[in-house]
């Protein structure tokens, strides 16, 4: 819902190649199984199964030298002194997944570290699933099942391991920004429903302008220019609460990739071309308070298989998309999503259609941005055009993520429907807490599967 005030913060002395690509570290992707199965043939492992980190968080130098172009939160105005020039003269570096970033992968498991010491201090991460070294693994889910299996043991208040689709292009903006040399390899072309404006290029262009430090992040900052997509969130979650959340947008191509500014951009909120709320399916929101956490119904202690499905109105890939349901598997036993708990308030739905949206909105109170970016019909045709897999682990410099596992607003009736969303204290999830206090977290993602309906898991 709030978010994702940029994550992004490498403090390092030295050095690189951006939107071109530097020399010093060689870019070895991870390699990451993840399978694709069909009612008639089974599961397959994809063949080439890999991630690649977002480019916001790599080393930017110099093409020619290891100056930096980007420090904590300022360009080097020298060699940034507009955003082309910018893209021109620095480049973007390979990564050293672990050592760095404290990211790394085994087989199927994919893990990310909240924070990581090494020259300078590394805080959350954001990677993408490919299928070759150069392009995005696309995602098409309408009729389709996505089932992943996460431990979210290691994953306190304040925290989000998240997993979810985006409209990005599949080869990062490459071929429609003669600016970027860099692409889907390096982790270029990231958009999603906030329309980010801490984003370090935008259409092959450096953010430089009107580029202002964050307040609260001193490795984050924010140009003139925000970076909008649809996006799809499947898994938003720690060990307390979590949540499923469409977010159309009204962009190109039914929400595809588009560089906004001014009010566009979200500014205020509710105004841009995006829908920023979403409509949201958190257990605990909807009045199911003994469902989800360390030892609940599902116990958040233990690794947990997560299935999300996309019907349409004709059970085709070519169909409106009517519902999004969801299922979780534990210990061989499937769990059904419980349904809304405000009898007499609210009907008892258990999966996102349209008119629970609608409901819960006018319960709730929220303002409905979501049925004015086309609801879930237009969601389903962002889905059609192909997604993108993030996977990350971040803190909320913006909302402290009460809005995911706390009470929010904080000065709102916690028992009002709406308002409670988890048991985390409304005081809690800032970034000192959570950086001081929990800097041993991480997210395990693994066993990623994408197919037809009912192929993807097993359980009784
Ligand atoms: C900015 O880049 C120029 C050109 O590479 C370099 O001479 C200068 O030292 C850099 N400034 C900072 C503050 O890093
Ligand atoms: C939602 O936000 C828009 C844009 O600010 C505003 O025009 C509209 O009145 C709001 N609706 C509600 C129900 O708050």
């Amino acid at each position: 819902m709030f978010r994702k005030a940029v994550l992004a913060s490498l403090c390092f002395l030295a050095v690189t190649h951006t939107q071109q690509v530097g020399r010093e570290v060689t870019e070895t992707h991870p390699r990451l199984q993840f399978q694709r199965c069909t009612r008639s043939g089974g599961c397959q492992t994809a063949s080439n199964g890999q991630i690649t980190l977002d480019a916001n968080w790599r080393w930017l130098h110099v093409t020619d030298g290891y100056t930096n172009c980007y420090t904590g939160n300022s360009w080097n105005t020298t060699v940034c002194a507009n955003g082309q020039q910018c893209s021109q003269r620095c480049a973007l570096e390979g990564a050293n997944y672990r050592e760095t970033y404290g990211i790394s992968t085994n087989g199927n498991a994919l893990t990310i570290k909240f924070l990581t010491k090494s020259q300078g201090t590394n805080i959350g991460g954001r990677v993408y699933l490919m299928d070759s070294d150069s392009r995005y693994e696309m995602f098409y889910l309408l009729n389709k099942e996505f089932t992943f299996d996460v431990d979210v043991s290691k994953v306190p208040c304040g925290i989000n391991g998240a997993l979810y689709f985006i409209q990005m292009d599949a080869d990062g903006g490459l071929s429609k920004h003669s600016g970027n040399k860099a692409g889907a390899k390096y982790g270029t072309g990231y958009c999603d429903s906030q329309c980010p404006r801490d984003m370090k290029f935008i259409n092959g262009e450096a953010n430089v302008e009107g580029w202002g430090g964050s307040p609260t992040d001193p490795n984050a900052g924010t140009g003139r220019y925000g970076a909008c997509c649809a996006e799809m969130d499947i898994w938003e979650a720690n060990k307390i609460s979590n949540a499923y959340t469409p977010h159309p947008c009204n962009t190109p191509n039914d929400g595809g990739y588009f560089r906004c500014t001014g009010k566009e951009c979200n500014q205020p909120r509710y105004e841009g071309v995006c829908d920023p709320d979403g409509c949201d399916y958190n257990p605990f929101r909807q009045g199911n308070r003994e469902f989800y956490g360390p030892g609940k119904t599902v116990d958040t202690n233990k690794k947990i298989t997560v299935i999300t499905q996309f019907i349409t109105d004709d059970n085709t890939a070519t169909g409106t998309l009517v519902d999004i349901r969801r299922l979780y598997v534990q210990d061989g036993r499937v769990i059904q999503n419980p349904p809304t708990n405000f009898p007499g308030v609210l009907d008892p739905f258990d999966s996102i259609t349209e008119k629970y949206c609608t409901d819960q909105k006018r319960v709730f109170g929220d303002n409905n941005s979501f049925a004015r970016d086309g609801g879930l019909a237009h969601m389903g045709r962002s889905l059609a055009k192909g997604h993108v897999l993030a996977l990350s682990i971040w803190n909320d410099h913006s909302a402290h993520m009460l809005w995911l596992d706390s009470s929010y607003p904080v000065d709102a009736d916690p028992n009002q429907p709406g308002i409670g969303r988890g048991t985390c204290p409304t005081t809690g999830g800032s970034p000192k807490d959570t950086e001081q206090n929990n800097a041993d977290s991480q997210v395990v993602f693994s066993n990623i599967k994408v197919g037809d309906i009912g192929t993807t898991f097993t359980g009784r």
